[in-house]
């Protein structure tokens, strides 16, 4: 089975300015793959691309500009990565939000926006990503699930609805690439709270939230596991 050190990696971490994309983006770039950041606002992208390259002492990471809403966007996205690095090895869904509208509150509006955000760009990307997947028969597929993905909470609906379907895409597509054989593995995160306010190395979670560290050292472990082994659901909370 197809190997490839992460210096010869290239990654679309969505989201991957902010949070815990930024935490993958840094963790990533820093064991030497090319790291494209996506996400809409540029400022915002390219101040991260910027601090993290200077901090790492090399241009690993680049940016582009996209909304995961939008179908065009996305082909832009995979057309770019292509052209430029010529793989996707590494693909992050990590963009992501809610909207707190309880089931008696939620608006068409606030319903849509979440269930295009976190479910249907997922599934227009990956199937835009895994045909360059499949062709180099290498690829790791890594999406950003929560608790809220396991549990229903009053005050978030939509989300959890959207994060229990993304469960529910990653194992159909999951099924999908063992009945293809192809070298392709799918990882869920399902993190409870994550601090992503505190993220200095030395600073200390808020009660209740783990430190954003945790989840790009879970990242790395997970992707440097052996070809033929997927750590398949990755749950993640403070004691
Ligand atoms: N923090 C937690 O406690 C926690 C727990 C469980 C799961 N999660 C999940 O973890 C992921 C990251 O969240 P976070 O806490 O790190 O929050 P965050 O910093 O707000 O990250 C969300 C990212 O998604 C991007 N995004 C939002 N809408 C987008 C769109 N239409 N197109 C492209 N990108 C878009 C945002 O960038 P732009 O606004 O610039 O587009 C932002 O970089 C999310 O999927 C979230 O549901 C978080």
């Amino acid at each position: 089975m197809k190997t490839k050190p992460f210096s010869q990696q290239t990654a679309i971490v969505t989201g991957g300015a902010t949070g815990i994309g930024r935490s993958f983006t840094e963790a990533l770039a820093d064991a030497g793959a090319q790291v494209v950041i996506a996400s809409r606002r540029r400022e915002v992208l390219e101040m991260a691309a910027d601090q993290i390259n200077r901090s790492i002492g090399a241009e690993r990471v680049s940016t582009c500009a996209f909304d995961i809403r939008d179908n065009e966007q996305i082909e832009g996205l995979v057309s770019f990565v292509v052209e430029r690095h010529r793989s996707i090895d590494i693909l992050i869904n990590n963009s992501g939000l809610a909207v707190p509208e309880t089931v008696e509150e939620i608006s068409d509006a606030g319903w849509e926006k979440v269930l295009q955000t976190n479910l249907r760009g997922v599934m227009q990307l990956c199937r835009a990503v895994l045909p360059h997947m499949m062709k180099e028969d290498f690829g790791d597929i890594v999406n950003i699930s929560s608790q809220a993905g396991k549990h229903g909470y009053a005050d978030v609906p939509s989300y959890c609805a959207s994060k229990f379907g993304l469960l529910g895409y990653a194992e159909a597509l999951r099924d999908h690439v063992r009945k293809t054989k192809a070298n392709i593995r799918v990882f869920n995160f399902c993190p409870g709270l994550v601090d992503v306010e505190n993220t200095d190395a030395t600073t200390k979670p808020r009660p209740g939230f783990i430190h954003v560290s945790n989840l790009a050292r879970t990242l790395i472990y997970a992707l440097s596991l052996d070809r033929d082994v997927v750590l398949e659901d990755i749950n993640l909370y403070a004691k």
